[in-house]
């Protein structure tokens, strides 16, 4: 559907047919959250749902980019590709600019982009985006650019262009997930495995549940957990937290508003080891008491979630969900519970039942089917 949206509006705009269709999945952390700027583990999965750029080269070195769902236009020359606009078209721009910087010929084009990753739902819109015009700006180019280094460049739009410090999860699940798999990556070295997540074989499903919950301070939080980190590597004499072996020696080293922040950087990424292990033995119980640990250490050592993530969790497993946990940056977004299949609607009911006792608004839920990273569709 969004395919021929995308190339429907395309032709609208420029008169003919697109040279090609691109699309870039939004994802899902199955476990391994503010793990990946303090070189650690992440497992994420891509998602269905994705952003999806109809695109062709133009002859005069110029960018129009069109957003079908904002019905807005914008065209830039070379001298206009300047770090910090801001807007949408920045997640485009931005990936224009990545290429160029590292030195990869990027001639005019016209891209027409659509997307029904939800926004601000900690589902990687933007890095959606990102891996799409990246994909796209390849091909039409004709760059030779390996999937790890695509998924650098587009964080490297996010992070300079855009400019929000964030590390690589989105951009390498976005770019190297695959169907039935999650995405083990060690943020340090950039090794990565697709381990198998074949969930709905184990007669279980993974339910997100949207809270629809959006907070306008994630960004200084953000950044204000980034630095906390940062400043305890520096404490502890390490390069990163990655490399603290010895959490109770750590804790007696740093105060305790840090302590707490490593404490969390340190367990989380002993449960993605935990949950691969859990996984490799299609052990499904442990994988959902991971998660929900997992959460509860994002709740009380990092505190980045807030109350409608809180109860989704608490609601989900109340109804018998072997695990659940938010997912994404935090204060808000996604909640993901491993259910069984027979139990997805009742949890989803619970949910929403809770919520509307909470007097919080409807929550929106769906299946979290592992799908395929960033390629050409058309
Ligand atoms: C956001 C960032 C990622 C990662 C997560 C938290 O999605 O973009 O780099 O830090 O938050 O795990």
């Amino acid at each position: 559907m969004l395919t021929h949206a995308a190339i429907d509006a395309f032709t609208a705009l420029t008169g003919s047919a697109p040279e090609g269709v691109w699309v870039g999945p939004g994802r899902i952390n199955l476990i391994g959250e503010h793990t990946d700027y303090n070189d650690g583990y992440v497992l994420p999965f891509a998602l269905p749902q994705a952003a999806y750029v109809a695109a062709s080269t133009r002859p005069d070195g110029r960018w129009q980019f069109r957003s079908v769902d904002l019905d807005e236009t914008v065209e830039l020359g070379q001298d206009e590709l300047l770090p910090g606009s801001p807007g949408w078209h920045s997640y485009l721009a931005g990936v224009v600019w990545a290429l160029q910087r590292a030195g990869h010929q990027v001639g005019g084009a016209d891209l027409v982009l659509t997307s029904d990753v939800p926004l601000g739902a900690g589902l990687s819109s933007s890095a959606a985006i990102e891996c799409a015009t990246l994909a796209a700006l390849a091909d039409l180019n004709g760059l030779q650019i390996d999937p790890v280094e695509r998924a650098k460049l587009a964080r490297v739009a996010e992070n300079a262009y855009v400019g929000a410090p964030t590390g690589l999860l989105d951009q390498a699940a976005s770019t190297l997930c695959t169907a039935e798999h999650a995405l083990f990556l060690d943020c340090r070295t950039l090794a990565t495995s697709q381990v198998p997540l074949a969930v709905t074989a184990a007669g279980l499903e993974i339910l997100v549940i949207d809270t629809r919950t959006r907070h306008s301070h994630v960004d200084g939080e953000y950044a204000a957990r980034r630095a906390s980190c940062e400043k305890a590597a520096e404490m502890l004499g390490v390069p990163a937290l990655r490399d603290v072996t010895d959490l109770d020696a750590a804790l007696a080293r740093l105060p305790e508003l840090e302590g707490r922040r490593v404490r969390h950087i340190v367990t989380e990424n002993q449960r993605v080891l935990d949950a691969m292990d859990a996984l490799a033995g299609a052990d499904y119980a442990r994988l959902g008491r991971l998660m929900t640990a997992s959460h509860a250490s994002m709740r009380d050592d990092y505190e980045i979630t807030e109350r409608s993530v809180d109860l989704a969790v608490e609601s989900a497993l109340a109804a018998g969900a072997l695990g659940a946990r938010m997912t994404g940056g935090g204060f808000g977004g996604c909640v993901l519970a491993l259910v069984q299949a027979d139990r997805v609607e009742v949890t989803a009911d619970a949910v929403r039942t809770a919520f509307a006792g909470a007097g919080l608004g409807g929550p929106v839920t769906f299946l979290g089917r592992p799908s395929a990273g960033a390629r050409r569709l058309a």
